[in-house]
């Protein structure tokens, strides 16, 4: 099994970035539109908030997946974080998702100090949920058509691993 690195994105990792949301089976579980614009994933983990937390997943030279950390501003909110993660089609199942997940949990609790961090997943993603649930998230509640993706509405779930400080 080839060595996974997580690292930041560099900007010559736009192309293996734009590879891994070409694929309709990965942008259909995102918020995302197909048949974005190259630059468009280019720019992406740039624009998306300069203060946020970017993450690749890199085998042999090559970005096969992509995580980005979404930090609260409002004061009172500031303990809590959200992600967004998606791997190559041609890589799922092979470690890469659980790889990032351990570098952005590692973050969250050592680094930014975060107490809880949130998220919603399609909830026909099993592959997801399972993986969220390995890493101490549990179901919250599920939001009623919430996201429209080939053709039909589905339901999202909402998911939030606590991590209580001390004393609390
Ligand atoms: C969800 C996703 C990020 C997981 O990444 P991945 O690299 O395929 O996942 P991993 O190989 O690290 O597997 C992690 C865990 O997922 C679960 N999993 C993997 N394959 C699975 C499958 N076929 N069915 C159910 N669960 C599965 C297991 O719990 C696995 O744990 P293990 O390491 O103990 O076996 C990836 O499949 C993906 O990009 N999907 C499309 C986009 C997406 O859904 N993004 C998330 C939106 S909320």
């Amino acid at each position: 099994m080839a060595e996974i690195v997580i690292r930041r994105p560099k900007v010559e990792d736009g192309d293996d970035i734009a590879a891994i949301y070409a694929f309709d089976e990965v942008v259909a579980f995102t918020t995302q539109l197909p048949h974005r614009d190259v630059q468009f994933w280019r720019d992406f983990y740039r624009t998306r908030d300069p203060e946020g937390v970017e993450l690749v997943a890199e085998i042999d030279g090559r970005v096969v997946g992509h995580l980005g950390m979404i930090l609260n501003r409002a004061p009172r909110r500031k303990h809590v974080g959200s992600f967004g993660i998606s791997v190559h089609l041609d890589f799922h199942g092979k470690g890469v998702g659980r790889a990032l997940m351990t570098e952005m949990i590692n973050l969250s609790d050592n680094w930014l100090n975060l107490v809880r961090l949130e998220l919603s997943v399609a909830s026909e993603n099993s592959r997801a949920i399972a993986l969220y649930r390995s890493f101490g998230f549990e179901v919250e509640g599920e939001l009623k058509m919430d996201l429209f993706r080939n053709g039909r509405y589905g339901n999202t779930t909402q998911m939030a691993r606590l991590r209580l400080p001390a004393g609390s």
